[in-house]
């Protein structure tokens, strides 16, 4: 006899159909969240994993200027500043490079990148010694850039330049690391006559017990 109500095993399928389908709203809403989530903290991530990449594959050897000739007299050492171009705007000072600017004589310069080609402390340009010298570990180099004395294996890294009209510009877009050194294309020039020191000619041990 149908009495109008359920058995307790239909309320309990009812019951249980209820339950599965909450359960599958609930579970396709979660997935929605986390993809939309995801989605979120995806793009930022990307942003800056390939933001450099793609910033710096812009700005390779892009060419900035130092200003007018004559802010470099001929036969002295000049500090110099350029905006990296790779910085955005809120990098403040951060995004201020100085270099020293050697003129040689006329249109003839060198420009030589402010990092000690050891671990990268800014040298200063010391014009009564004709030397560049390197506050971290006494590192020196000559007014050419040769390394002189101490740690560095090699002379400082010299920017490409040209003269263009009566501007002094130099090719910038990356900073000059030894890690780098390869990669740029073309490469911050080594100055002729520095060289890495090899397995045979570094200094042999001397004291009395070692051998040799
Ligand atoms: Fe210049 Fe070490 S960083 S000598």
């Amino acid at each position: 006899m149908n009495t109008g109500e359920n058995s307790p095993q239909t309320e309990m399928a009812n019951k249980n159909a209820s339950l599965s389908s909450r359960r599958t709203f609930l579970f396709k809403l979660s997935l929605l969240l986390n993809g939309a989530v995801g989605a979120v903290l995806a793009v930022p991530i990307i942003g800056y994993l390939l933001g450099p990449a793609a910033k710096g594959a812009r700005y390779n050897n892009s060419w900035i200027t130092l200003g007018p000739l004559s802010n470099f007299p001929e036969g002295e050492t000049r500090l110099a500043n350029f905006r990296n171009p790779v910085t955005t705007s809120w990098d403040g000072q951060t995004g201020d490079i100085p270099c020293w600017v050697r003129r040689i004589s006329g249109t003839s310069f060198q420009v030589f990148a402010i990092n000690c080609a050891h671990l990268g402390c800014p040298v200063r340009w010391f014009a009564q010694s004709k030397l560049f010298l390197c506050p971290c570990h006494g590192g020196a180099y000559y007014a050419d850039g040769r390394r002189a004395s101490g740690p560095p294996e090699r002379g400082m890294f010299e920017y490409e330049y040209k003269v263009v009209g009566d501007e002094l510009m130099i090719s910038v877009g990356k900073m000059p690391t030894l890690a780098e050194e390869a990669s740029i294309s073309p490469p911050l020039t080594q100055i002729a006559g520095a060289h890495r020191l090899s397995a045979l000619e570094k200094p042999k041990p001397r004291c009395g017990s070692c051998p040799g």
